[in-house]
């Protein structure tokens, strides 16, 4: 694997490549990281993994000086895989020169809702960020998690508004044998709260098996998990049902005609803010 920090040693590495398939990540890489580089590798090849803690996607109280940069450790990992050909591993100075004064603005309906509500900025950082790396890499497919589904979402409406080239794969939540979704700040977690923090989608286990037998209000559903939670230690930002097209909070109509849904949450358990979903 060639690792590279600067976007004309990416360039050169990668001339005459067509069908490059990419992986953006903030490293602290688990296995969920490596199985979006094995499914980018069924779909394209060189793969390219970058690592780039991306500063304007965090807000001012958030954990950005403290967010874990593993450099070396992500390199073993990814050595050991062989799925990677190039690691790209810029630093601000590279990706940020001069201050980032063009920024993607996703559309309020879509950005300003749930992740987008509770962390402002979340996702202009992320689709200015990933635009840019995808104009570093300029891949033919990218792999995202969908346990970041909203996310998703947000880079899958920008690539088809500004047509870009790049085909949006998604990859299923990895989670730990407890249902835990795998995640770089599950290492915030004590012990105690490691332990508590399957909690979290049991719950939505519980709302899709409710939805499952025929409840159909989701008002009671959304307030009974956000309940349960809240009384168990964890502090809910919110527990919400949505149409899985646009996020939109489905109708009655929606509901008896069988629309798809997800459910999203995020909550707190100490200090560390877990986020995860579950299509129902
Ligand atoms: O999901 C992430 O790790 C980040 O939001 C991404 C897509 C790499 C952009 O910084």
């Amino acid at each position: 694997m060639k690792v590279v920090h600067t976007i004309e040693d990416l360039r050169d590495q990668l001339r005459g490549q067509l069908r490059v398939s990419f992986v953006p990540t903030m490293g602290n890489l688990h296995p969920g990281h490596l199985s979006l580089m094995k499914l980018a590798r069924q779909h394209g090849d060189p793969v390219v993994a970058s690592i780039f803690v991306n500063r304007l996607q965090f807000g001012p109280n958030e954990d950005f000086d403290r967010y874990p940069r593993t450099l070396q450790n992500d390199i073993d990992k990814l050595e050991r895989e062989r799925d990677v050909y190039v690691l790209f591993a810029p630093d601000e100075r590279e990706l940020y020169p001069e201050p980032q004064n063009y920024r993607v603005q996703p559309p309020q309906e879509l950005g300003d809702i749930l992740e987008g509500e509770c962390r402002p900025g979340f996702f202009g950082g992320v689709s200015t960020v990933v635009l840019k790396l995808f104009s570093c890499v300029q891949p033919r497919v990218a792999v995202f998690g969908k346990k970041d589904y909203q996310q998703l979402m947000v880079v899958r409406n920008m690539c088809r508004q500004f047509q870009l080239p790049v085909e949006i794969l998604a990859h299923e939540t990895v989670r730990d044998t407890d249902g835990l979704a795998l995640s770089s700040r599950n290492m915030y977690l004590q012990p105690h709260e490691r332990a508590a923090a399957p909690q979290l989608y049991a719950t939505l286990q519980r709302l899709q098996m409710q939805c499952h037998a025929g409840c159909k209000d989701i008002a009671r559903l959304e307030a009974e998990a956000t309940e349960y939670l809240n009384g168990h230690g964890w502090k809910v930002d919110y527990i919400a049902v949505r149409r899985r097209r646009d996020l939109n909070k489905p109708t009655p109509e929606d509901v008896a005609a069988g629309e798809l849904l997800v459910v999203l949450a995020a909550a707190k358990i100490g200090a560390t803010r877990l986020i995860d979903n579950l299509e129902l």
